[in-house]
């Protein structure tokens, strides 16, 4: 088993997710899509109605909640104290909540705890926002994965039009923009590039030509190791 330690962090729809799970396949390590775990916790908090406010009762559900990965030939299925939430924790009522869960201190100490102790045991690639800086200080790779605001705002708005979803991308620029900048300005781990991560901005670059850069970045670091 590879036990190479790559972090891949960047804002909101900068590729990272598409990118990273071929990247891991390709290298041999597990792939953590840390995103998807904050958006769990929202999805679950959203069903049992806790206030999105409610600090202590989003800490309590972040230390008892179970998050599992499955890998599918499709891409990574999601499941909640066993119950699959792949496509659930997409929705836009979620997006749209996400950011005010994922700042809460004790959510977000539950979930780096987690993510720690998933990495200790296997190598992984691990994409978030926070993963070079906080999570694994240490990594092997850090990786900051970005691209203009309007080339992000594209591609999710094909992306959403490829499913058939009706959508203005005027609207989802201006809600990519302020997921950023709530992101970036939040006490606890604020996305922010690590001073060691080597940048990539993919604006005009294919998801081809994204995958074989990073894999070039992670096989040069292997053959340091
Ligand atoms: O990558 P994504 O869009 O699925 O992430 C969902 C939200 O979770 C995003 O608004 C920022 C937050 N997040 C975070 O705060 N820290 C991470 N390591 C990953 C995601």
């Amino acid at each position: 088993m590879n036990t190479l330690r790559v972090a891949l962090d960047g804002p909101a729809g900068a590729g990272k997710s598409t990118v990273a799970k071929r990247v891991a396949a390709a290298l041999g390590v597990a792939y953590v899509d840390t995103g998807a775990m904050y958006r769990a916790i929202t999805w679950k908090a959203l069903q049992r109605e806790i206030p999105l406010h409610d600090e202590a009762a989003l800490t309590d559900l972040a230390n008892s909640i179970r998050i599992d990965f499955k890998p599918r030939p499709e891409g990574q299925a999601v499941f909640v104290d066993g119950v699959e939430v792949t496509d659930a924790i997409r929705t836009l009522e979620v997006t749209n909540n996400v950011s005010a869960v994922s700042a809460v201190a004790g959510v977000r100490i539950a979930m780096v705890n987690l993510q720690r102790d998933i990495a200790s045991r296997t190598g992984v690639l691990m994409d978030g926002r926070d993963i070079g800086t906080v999570v694994l200080p240490n990594a092997d790779v850090k990786i900051w994965l970005t691209a203009s605001v309007e080339a992000r705002a594209n591609r999710r708005y094909q992306e959403l039009l490829g499913k058939g979803v009706q959508c203005d991308l005027q609207q989802i620029q201006d809600d990519i923009q302020r997921r950023d900048e709530y992101d970036a300005s939040r006490e606890h781990s604020p996305m922010v590039k690590a001073e060691d991560a080597v940048v990539v901005d993919t604006t005009g670059m294919s998801v081809d030509e994204v995958i074989a850069k990073i894999q070039s970045i992670c096989t040069s670091a292997q053959a340091q190791k």
